[in-house]
């Protein structure tokens, strides 16, 4: 198993999971809320239509978790995204 790190924590990840997949493994259904009512956002469709699951990755912000596949040594910031 290997680590990425994750709001500056190192998140353990298996090979082939992507950053959302990670993130739930760790019981983490959710990484950020939305501008209006601040609702929380995670996973909602998994395929990378719904942009529910935005985090910045290695500092691009606006990337689908459920998209990026977890790589050993990046960084997650999750809590950022655009939404209403
Ligand atoms: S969960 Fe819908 S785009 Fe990632």
């Amino acid at each position: 198993m290997t680590e990425m790190i994750v709001d500056g924590r190192p998140l353990p990840f298996v090979e082939g999971q992507t950053v959302a997949a990670a993130l739930v493994a760790t019981g983490r259904l959710a990484w950020r809320t939305t501008r209006v009512g601040h609702r929380p956002r995670g996973v909602f469709c998994g395929i990378g239509v719904c942009f529910d699951c935005l985090v910045t990755v290695d500092g691009a912000p606006g990337q689908r978790a459920c998209l990026v596949p977890a790589r050993p040594g990046m960084t997650v910031t999750t809590g950022e995204g655009d939404d209403d």
